[in-house]
């Protein structure tokens, strides 16, 4: 198991004196994606460990845009939020004390943020995937303006997931473009618990071509947040045999990731998604997330994909919208079975078209 690398992020860490000697105040925006996990996150240790290594795609249109904007307080620290991020107040401030040791310049600064979803809220897309990362993001570049450096190499991204992590879990995938990996799995070079990697070097080209068409099948707020997600794992009867098989299939979507092999990818995909679900309602005393028309979907996208013998499939979070997956040269058709097929089983007939992203963009 890899070591904890909290030692490496604190070296050097940019304290008060720093601060003020560089000028006193720094400002830096972010955009960062959501992205869809497709070997699926689900149970943790103390200090965000994962019990299980997971992979996803960063989504191009779903982002949280953030500026953080730090100023030198001998009151020692202050926060403002502007509405719309209001709501994520309390998850925002207790985040920026707990990585205090990593920005110490943070304990004397009066902060402000502002923070701006491009997808509406409650559709089952993880905003704070992309809203953590947008501020881990925000964070490491002050720390390096006060330090005078430029540039975003790895160890930049590195510390920017590291510290992402820290918030949300799967903020950690969300600092990369592309494919992303979390977690340690022997067979994975560099792989670790503390930060995800870019799989981008390695994914076969047709598979940043991946689309994604969320089916907003309910917009009501999430029945089950993921932090009680993660603790319904830890008494799970299936615990060990689910972590052993997310090993297992991470280790056998790599290989259909570097071969191009999208039917195997298809399957896993799915039987990553049907094992959330699983899991869930194996659970002691807990709801059904999905919903019937979650179901009749999901037998849509099926009988469609034997008809047309086509490869596409589906995965879904920890709610009832169901995520199409297909590639670009077979977007035409399967976009008109959205729209015929698919659309009137949706709420408000709500779908978001979404594709695989490039990753975060400085603003
Ligand atoms: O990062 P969290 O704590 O919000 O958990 C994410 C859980 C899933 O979205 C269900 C799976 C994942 O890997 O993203």
């Amino acid at each position: 198991m890899a070591k904890s690398k909290w030692t490496e992020f604190t070296q050097n860490a940019v304290g008060t004196e720093q601060l003020k000697s560089a000028g006193s105040e720094f400002k830096s925006g972010w955009k960062a994606p959501s992205n869809i996990a497709i070997v699926k996150y689900w149970g943790k240790k103390d200090g965000q460990i994962p019990q299980n290594p997971s992979l996803s795609f960063s989504l191009n249109g779903c982002y949280t845009q953030t500026q953080l904007e730090v100023k030198y307080s001998p009151k020692g620290f202050s926060l403002t939020i502007n509405p719309e991020g209001k709501e994520f107040a309390p998850r925002i401030e207790q985040f920026l004390r707990n990585v205090e040791p990593l920005f110490p310049f943070l304990a004397n600064v009066e902060a402000k943020v502002t923070t701006v979803n491009s997808f509406p809220h409650s559709v089952g897309i993880a905003s704070s995937a992309s809203g953590f990362a947008s501020l881990a993001l925000c964070l490491c570049h002050i720390e390096e303006q006060i330090k005078g450096n430029l540039g975003f190499g790895s160890p930049f991204l590195r510390k920017a997931s590291y510290v992402a992590r820290l918030g949300s879990g799967s903020a950690s995938r969300s600092v990369f473009g592309g494919w992303q990996e979390w977690g340690y799995l022997p067979e994975l070079p560099n792989s670790t618990n503390e930060y995800a990697l870019s799989l981008s070097p390695i994914v076969d080209p047709k598979f940043f071509e991946m689309r994604d068409a969320i089916l907003v099948v309910s917009s009501s707020p999430k029945v089950l947040s993921s932090t009680q997600g993660h603790v319904l794992m830890a008494n799970h009867p299936f615990a060990d045999a689910r972590y052993a098989e997310a090993r297992i299939n991470l280790n056998a979507i790599l290989k259909a990731l570097r071969k191009g092999d999208l039917k195997r990818f298809f399957d896993i995909a799915e039987s990553e998604a049907m094992t959330l679900h699983g899991l869930i309602m194996s659970s002691k005393n807990q709801p059904i997330l999905l919903k019937p028309q979650s179901l009749q979907i999901i037998e849509l996208i099926k009988a469609f994909r034997t008809e047309k013998g086509i490869n596409i499939g589906f995965t879904i979070d920890a709610g009832p919208n169901i995520h199409l997956l297909y590639t670009s040269d077979v977007a035409p058709i399967v976009e008109a079975f959205v729209n015929e097929q698919l659309k009137p089983l949706c709420e408000n007939q709500k779908v978001i078209f979404d594709s695989c992203g490039k990753g975060p963009e400085l603003v």
